[in-house]
Order: C-alpha cells, then sequence, then structure tokens
C-alpha cells in the first residue's frame, strides 16, 4: 500500500519495463462491482493497481461528499482477498496541493444527463482520473458500464490527451433484485432498499417497450408514469441514446448501440442505471 505518489512512482518504475499494469480507479466502499473489475483486469494484466479515492473535486452537492461512505480497513481487505497486487490510497493533499485551475470541458458529452444534473462533474473526473494515469501509467484501465457517461468522457479524454491507455468497459453487476451495485445503496433505508430495484423494473419496461415497437418517446413516457406511481422516487431523467455519444435518440440503433439512461432519487439518495442493447 502506498500513500505518496512518490514511493508509488519510484516502484512502479522497476515494474513498467516487463509488466503489463491494468489501473481500477475507484472511490472505496467497495463491493463486488467493484471487485469485479478487479477480476477482469487480472485476466489480462501481470500487475493491478487500484486506487481508493473519494475525489472532492468531481462531487458538486457537498451533502453528497460528507455522506460518501468511507470503509478503507474493509476495502483494502477486499482488495487484498481478490488478488489486486497495489493499492493507492492518497490523501487528498497528496492529490491536491492547491485546487486545480484547470478546466476540462467534455463538450456535448457533459450537456446532457449527468452532466447536465451535477455541473462540474466531469471535470473533476477527468482531473482525477488524468492524474491517475500520469501517476500509474497504466496499459488499461477498467471502468464500470454503471457509469455510462463517464466511461465516454474517459474515452475521450483519452482520445484528446493522446494517453497510451486501452479503456476497457466492464459490465454492470447487480444485485439478485436487479439493483445495480453502488457504494451510495449503503445509505438507503431497509424501506427504500426493498424499492430500489424498481429502478431497474423501470429500464426493463422500456426495453420491452422498444421491442414491442413502441417509439422512444412513448417509452419514456412510461417510465416517467411508472415513478409517478411510485412517490417515493424523484425521477431526475431518463432518456434513450446512443451508448457512444449520449445524445437522444429517435429511434433504436444496432445492437449494442442504444441505452436506456435514468436517474431518481430515492430518500436522499440519487441513483443511476442504465441498460445497453
Ligand atoms: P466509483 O463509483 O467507486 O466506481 C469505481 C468504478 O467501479 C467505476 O468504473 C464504476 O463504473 C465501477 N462500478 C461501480 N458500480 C458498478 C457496478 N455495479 N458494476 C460494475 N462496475 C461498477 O466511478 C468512480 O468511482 C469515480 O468517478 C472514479 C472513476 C474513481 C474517479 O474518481
Amino acid at each position: 500500500r502506498f500513500e505518496t505518489i512518490a514511493t508509488l512512482r519510484q516502484h512502479l518504475n522497476s515494474l513498467h519495463a516487463a509488466h503489463s499494469i491494468a489501473l481500477v480507479p475507484t472511490m472505496g466502499a467497495l463491493h463486488d462491482g467493484h471487485i469485479t473489475l478487479i477480476d477482469t483486469a487480472k485476466r489480462d494484466n501481470d500487475v493491478i493497481v487500484s486506487s481508493i479515492f473519494v475525489n472532492p473535486v468531481q462531487f458538486n452537492n457537498p451533502d453528497d461528499l460528507a455522506r460518501y461512505p468511507r470503509t478503507l480497513e474493509e476495502d483494502c481487505q477486499k482488495l487484498e482477498a481478490a488478488g489486486c497486487d497495489i493499492v493507492f490510497t492518497p490523501s487528498v493533499n497528496e492529490m491536491y496541493v492547491e485546487s486545480p485551475v484547470l478546466k476540462l470541458n467534455f463538450g456535448e458529452l457533459e450537456t446532457v444527463m449527468e452532466g447536465a444534473f451535477r455541473p462540474g462533474h466531469f471535470n473533476g473526473v477527468g482531473i482525477v482520473v488524468a492524474k491517475l494515469f500520469n501517476i500509474v501509467q497504466p496499459n488499461r484501465a477498467y471502468f464500470g458500464q454503471k457509469d455510462l457517461q463517464q466511461v465516454a468522457v474517459v474515452r475521450r479524454l483519452i482520445r484528446d490527451l493522446s494517453f497510451p491507455v486501452d479503456l476497457i468497459r466492464c459490465p454492470t453487476v447487480r444485485e439478485n433484485d436487479g439493483l445495480a451495485m453502488s457504494s451510495r445503496n449503503r445509505n438507503l433505508a431497509p424501506g427504500e432498499r426493498e424499492q430500489a430495484p424498481l429502478l431497474y423494473k423501470a429500464l426493463t419496461l422500456a426495453h420491452d417497450l422498444l421491442m414491442e415497437g413502441q417509439s422512444t418517446s412513448q417509452a419514456k413516457a412510461a417510465v416517467t408514469g411508472f415513478f409517478t406511481t411510485n412517490p417515493n422516487f424523484r425521477l431526475e431523467y431518463v432518456d434513450i441514446v446512443n451508448a457512444d455519444t449520449l445524445q437522444s435518440v429517435g429511434e433504436v440503433l444496432a445492437p449494442g448501440q442504444t441505452a436506456i439512461c435514468l436517474a431518481a432519487h430515492l430518500g436522499n439518495v440519487r441513483l443511476i442505471d442504465n441498460l445497453v442493447f
């Protein structure tokens, strides 16, 4: 385990020449979704580096940052059990000697969905991921489809700044009842946790309607209606988009190209999910 950039860099220098290195960035409070990223990375790489850093720059809501679950010791044990070789757990000061003045703008990618509802979020994600790429210099980096827009943003970051990193998108891992695993699920009250799988139900409803030949606007209207009959949820958005560009589409695209994405508040927890098909 390393806590400083300098000691981590020194250690990695000796590994780079002979080994392929994978990076799995996280904010901790690890669950099986994160561990699946480690498992996937282990299949194709010699050395697995995972970072645990609750990145303040990507939080647009101070309460969300304050409430974000932190379980560092447990996380390190899980990573070790999963066969992760190196864990990077920097402090905020280690990562940000000063708060960054650089601003990253991802254009159309961030004017929609998460970008629209969480102003500045992808600037913060882009900055921390770029820093981690520079610090670790991985051959491959593993990200979850759960955060589909983040995948698109990082893909663009890699292209625009010529990072020599292969981005690997890994499928969303779900609980048995369909709820997408998320660190924020820990903040759900027991009654809310019971209702949370409705998010996935809404996605499958929209998917089924599209498969029956209904239009994208009919499918979106059905999801909106679904949540008005479930008043504990406050639907923030539902959209049917191109899975790479995240822009709205009026019809279903080729297999694997269409995504249904939504965000909803349940109590004081904000949840997101998507289906790619
Ligand atoms: P975090 O939310 O901890 O997620 C870390 C990685 O795990 C992300 O790539 C995310 O998409 C993936 N992940 C989360 N839940 C998943 C699930 N149920 N199935 C599969 N993968 C899942 O995303 C972040 O942290 C941060 O924005 C970060 C990239 C670390 C930058 O700070």
